[in-house]
């Protein structure tokens, strides 16, 4: 896809990959719309030069802020890379399971309903785009982040599906899985994370070139590793 003149909306563009991924998709010639839910980071990234809508995308009621507030817009491409993933570890503490429900609303739930009210728009444009950023954790889960992991896998069944269905239309289907990276989702976590800003060149370049995936730095080796043994990529990952 050209995305020189296109509107995309993308969600959680406030910070770690969704800011860098703004950044460049204006560098591209985008016109880009985002949301945020913390109010500092809402205001440094309005200050950059970007429309941003507050909302939280934990709840039915925070989905529908942001769709009302894009309604009647022109839009072609939805970028839903807002997520979070909090730790779910009953070897630690009793996981709560209510902070379990806003982290499925946020990472599957408010896609569906972003891209369920947005598709009227998307089939009308001469070409469209749907991104969904899943995560390796998509393709094998680690121990320690069950509902995190469901939610992305998830989303990825949810993409591949969808992808099927819009096959031969004018609105292709792009899920974006990236590796560890260094943003505050991963902070204390590991170490030889990719840096945000490369993790976004990625997204776009898939984005321009029509690929079905981006495969994302060592994401491709565990691609690569599934397709021969998912037993195998099942037990790397569950250590992570
Ligand atoms: N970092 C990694 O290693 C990694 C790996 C695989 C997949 N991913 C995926 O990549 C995407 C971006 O992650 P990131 O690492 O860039 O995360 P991040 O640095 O924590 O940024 C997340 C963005 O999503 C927004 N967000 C978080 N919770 C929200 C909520 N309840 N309502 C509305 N917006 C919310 C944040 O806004 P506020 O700052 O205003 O809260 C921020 O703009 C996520 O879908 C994540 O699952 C990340």
């Amino acid at each position: 896809m050209q995305l020189n003149g296109k509107t995309a909306l993308v969600t959680g563009g406030t910070d770690g990959i969704g800011a860098e991924l703004i950044r460049q998709l204006r560098a591209k010639g985008a016109t880009v719309i985002t949301q945020g839910r913390n109010a500092e980071r809402v205001t440094a990234i309005r200050a950059a030069g970007f429309e941003v809508i507050a909302a939280d995308l934990s709840t039915p009621d925070g989905a529908k802020t942001l769709i009302n507030a894009v309604a009647g817009r022109t839009i072609d491409i939805l970028v839903n890379n807002a997520g979070a993933g909090v730790d779910h570890d009953f070897r630690e503490a009793a996981p709560d399971p209510v902070a379990a429900d806003a982290t499925i609303f946020l990472n599957l739930d408010a896609p569906i309903h972003l891209i369920c009210a947005l598709m009227p728009m998307l089939q009308s444009r001469p070409e469209a785009m749907i991104v969904n950023v899943t995560s390796g954790l998509a393709i094998a889960p680690r121990a320690g982040g069950p509902v995190y992991c469901a939610t992305k896998a998830g989303l990825r069944s949810y993409t591949q599906a969808l992808r099927a269905q819009l096959k031969g239309s004018k609105v292709h289907v792009l899920e974006a899985l990236p590796p560890v990276v260094e943003t505050k989702m991963t902070a204390g976590r590991g170490s030889r994370k990719m840096p945000a800003a490369e993790c976004a060149r990625q997204f776009v370049t898939a984005m321009e070139s029509g690929a079905a995936e981006a495969n994302v730095g060592m994401v491709k080796l565990l691609q690569v590793v599934h397709s021969i043994s998912p037993a195998l990529a099942r037990r790397i990952m569950i250590k992570f």
